[in-house]
């Protein structure tokens, strides 16, 4: 199908097949709401999803949740994936993969799998998830190199754990890893109740990112590794998901159709739902879709900022976040009149003591926040 008005068309599938999780993880990027989605898609509905993403232009298809080893169509759904053409990729904890599964899944066709980590010490990694899943990936991880796939590893960086990284890379070497990405927390959703707690300091990153850039010149050839910084520590935002509406599309699990894949809290938006619309119609003509698209949104910094086309902005679900209001510059930028919001949280990171506690994601804590916002 050609782009249609100038819009291009999406060429990422982000398909969110649960919410369902074994996992409690305090970083957890799945909305804080999630408990409200009990109604899955069915096998036959993310066919469909699949096969209209397809005839929009949609080649890369990301399977995830919550863990998306808990839906048994998996297999089918990968199946049908790769009958269409899609690259597709697992992004998994590994809870649930077993031997029969994973060549099950090879059978139906999977390419890629991602494997994520905690901690390269089962004592933070079982903390951070509170879960005892650490010796349980290890054997996911030989699982993965036995059946012969890239060896792909994602660890979320965070206070807690950003001065083991060259620990993790260590474990990542012994595991044959072929790509490591240490993607340092962003705070939406269960992280941004956890902000003070998790975001590290100045000085913890930029000894991570040393230590990064020195084990990448000693595995070059080997092993490709990829260092994501934290917004709160830059003064340029992010041109978050590659621009609105852009290349982007994420299909939640109860079929709600999103340009990224927390704008489900944005106040005063609705956005489409594939029980009742097709995903043409979500990504070229819904409102959701259109409210950001381009510039011409933009107020002030931003719309005459020399920058704009760079950033388009910034995150539109972090200017709400922390300025209540979407249409703001994101306030990680300097620019933002509201960048002072940034650096109360980053301040707050040379405390020695931090006396709030800790929030696991958990249903019972998704239910209770439901109901402070008001939905439950
Ligand atoms: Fe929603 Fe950035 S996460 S626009």
């Amino acid at each position: 199908m050609p782009s249609r008005d100038g819009v291009g068309m999406p060429m990422w599938l982000l398909a969110e097949v649960t919410y369902r999780c074994p996992l409690h993880c305090v970083f957890c990027y799945n909305p804080v709401d999630y408990a409200k989605q009990h109604q899955e898609l069915t096998t036959e509905e993310w066919k469909r999803v699949l096969r209209e993403s397809r005839e929009l232009g949609a080649a890369q298809l990301g399977l995830s949740g919550g863990e998306p080893l808990l839906r048994d169509d998996l297999e089918e759904i990968v199946r049908e994936a790769r009958s269409l053409g899609y690259y597709t990729n697992l992004l998994t904890s590994g809870i649930g993969m077993t031997e029969a599964r994973i060549a099950a899944l090879k059978g139906a066709g999977l390419d890629h799998i991602q494997l994520s980590f905690q901690d390269s010490t089962k004592q933070m990694n079982d903390f951070l998830s509170s879960t005892r899943t650490f010796d349980l990936k290890m054997k996911v991880a030989a699982l993965i190199k036995q059946y012969d796939y890239p060896m792909v590893l994602n660890c979320v960086l965070h206070r807690y754990n950003i001065d083991h990284v060259q620990q993790i890379l260590e474990m990542a070497e012994a595991m044959g890893a072929e790509y490591v990405e240490l993607a340092n927390t962003q705070f939406y959703s269960w992280a941004y109740l956890n902000k003070d707690q998790l975001l590290p300091t100045r000085e913890q990153v930029e000894h991570a990112e040393l230590v990064t850039d020195a084990f990448r010149e000693k595995v070059k050839g080997r092993m490709r590794l990829f260092f994501v910084m934290p917004d709160y520590h830059a003064t340029r935002p992010k041109k978050c998901t590659n621009g609105w509406g852009n290349l982007f599309i994420t299909v939640q699990a109860d079929g709600t159709v999103l340009p990224c894949h927390v704008a489900g809290m944005l106040p005063g938006m609705t956005f489409p739902n594939v029980r009742e619309h097709s995903m043409e119609w979500a990504w070229y003509d819904s409102p959701g879709f259109n409210r950001f698209r381009g510039d011409g949104w933009m107020k002030d910094p931003c719309r005459t900022c020399p920058e704009k086309e760079k950033d388009l902005g910034g995150c539109r679900c972090q200017a709400y976040m922390l300025t209540g209001d979407a249409e703001n510059a994101d306030p990680v930028c300097d620019k933002s009149p509201h960048h002072e919001r940034i650096r109360e949280v980053v301040e707050r990171t040379k405390l020695a003591v931090n006396e709030q506690p800790i929030v696991f994601r958990t249903d019972r804590d998704s239910r209770d926040l439901m109901k402070q916002c008001g939905e439950g």
